[in-house]
């Protein structure tokens, strides 16, 4: 017997439905703020991902699925959706006829992380991403948006954490005041601290290992190092948020685990007391100098991910979703091989006229079509047998109500029509 891989889960039954159920919550609420869809291929040539999430991240040093192919080319699952989206909106020149390009995307992303609660090595994540010029009211836009989709979506206990990471010059300042800190502890940092050290000492702050060092604790804050634009243009966020009534929490410990960003950063976590507390239900930032550094044109981007099983898992916890059951709108049952040759075409009629129906396929006993019948609760049921066939009138019964009513073929629809949401 093979098992699924490690880290992966099968959507089924119930749990696709919700996950589908979410898709459209999710686009609904995204459409309305004016974005289109983008697809992207699940895997890129693994530059794209070392280039932008940086060498020194631990996506890029540990968690990436990387193989050759056949062609000798190294490729990777996307580990994330950004750079992809990116690559693209400069592959195909996206920003030669809009100053303002708004992406959202969906799909499956693939990190070698150790699997816990809420935690996979192939997870959906749904995405934004928006192209134009850098001004704190997009910045703004879009965390509402995803603060809408969590309102649609009916989750409560989720708090929103902001910080700013800088500019250019503010990142580079403080690169060099957190090696200064840094410096005297250095024989007592992890492996992997002593080389970011070296490559990007911001890193440091994002160590696993290392996270109970004492130095970490007393590591200045990067809200020291911004230059005078980058605090101004934060204190414009946090004000333009105010003004839209958008919670929302301070955390200067807030680095990101991506190189890319600057300027505005977020999470959003969610603080809920069960196993899940503390998971970052989305997050996501600015980032003014991946478009550039990708060959395109010197403008900014905003965006973030969501995480989908999370938000599954801690809505079924919550008992958010609606009910889901895919009841079918008539269920036919017959007696004989020519009635259910009947059934079939009676069927067949009712689904081209956009109602669902099911018949049994196996059975001419009524027993176990009325199992069928329990299971799948439709709305309306019928028997057809020799005396229906011929007639071509069909007693229609009301599954609730155990109604019955004989219904002649040529009005079986208008008949539906009429009763299925009143009746059933
Ligand atoms: P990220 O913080 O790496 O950012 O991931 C975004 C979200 O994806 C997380 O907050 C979490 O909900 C979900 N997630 C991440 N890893 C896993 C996992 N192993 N299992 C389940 N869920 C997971 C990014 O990916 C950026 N591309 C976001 C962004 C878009 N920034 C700008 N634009």
């Amino acid at each position: 017997m093979y098992q699924k891989v490690k880290g992966t889960q099968d959507f089924y039954d119930e749990v696709a439905r919700k996950f589908r159920y979410l898709q459209k919550v999710i686009t609904d609420v995204i459409s309305k703020f004016g974005y289109e869809e983008i697809i992207t291929p699940v895997f890129e040539h693994t530059e794209v991902f070392v280039r932008s999430s940086g060498e020194e991240s631990d996506i890029v040093s540990k968690e990436m699925y990387t193989f050759k192919d056949k062609g000798d080319r190294s490729l990777t699952l996307r580990p994330e959706g950004t750079a992809g989206v990116v690559r693209s909106y400069i592959e195909n020149k996206m920003y030669a006829n809009a100053t303002l390009k708004k992406f959202y995307y969906l799909g499956p992303m693939f990190r070698y992380e150790r699997p816990q609660a809420g935690r996979y090595r192939q997870f959906y994540q749904f995405g934004v991403e928006a192209f134009g010029p850098s001004t704190a009211f997009l910045d703004v836009d879009v965390i509402i948006s995803a603060w809408e989709i969590f309102r649609a979506l009916g989750i409560e206990n989720v708090e929103l954490q902001i910080n700013s990471i800088g500019d250019f010059s503010s990142r580079t300042s403080y690169a060099s005041v957190l090696k200064e800190h840094f410096a005297p502890h250095l024989d007592t940092l992890c492996p992997d601290c002593k080389r970011r050290y070296d490559k990007n000492p911001l890193r440091i702050l994002d160590c696993k290992a290392d996270s109970n060092h004492p130095a970490m604790k007393t590591a200045p804050r990067i809200a020291n190092s911004l230059s005078f634009d980058a605090r101004a243009y934060f204190e414009k966020v946090l004000k333009i948020l105010e003004a839209g009534n958008i919670p929302y929490r301070v955390n200067d410990n807030l680095v990101r685990g991506l190189d890319y960003y600057t300027d505005t950063v977020f999470e959003f976590i969610y603080t809920g007391d069960d196993e899940f507390k503390n998971l970052a239900l989305g997050a996501g930032g600015k980032y003014a100098n991946l478009v550039p550094s990708f060959g395109g044109p010197d403008l900014p981007g905003i965006g973030y991910g969501m995480g989908i099983d999370r938000i599954i898992a801690i809505m079924e916890k919550q008992g958010l979703f609606p009910e889901l059951k895919n009841k079918p709108a008539f269920v036919l049952l017959s007696l004989d091989e020519d009635s259910k040759i009947y059934s079939l075409k009676l069927a067949q009629m009712l689904r081209s006229a956009g109602f669902s129906a099911e018949l049994d396929y196996l059975n001419y006993n009524l027993k176990p079509q009325f199992k069928l019948v329990e299971r799948l609760d439709p709305a309306f049921i019928a028997i057809i047998g020799e005396e229906e066939r011929n007639s071509r009138k069909i007693t229609v019964k009301n599954n609730k109500t155990k109604e019955q009513t004989s219904v002649r073929e040529e009005e079986l629809l208008a008949y539906l029509k009429e009763n299925l949401n009143e009746n059933a």
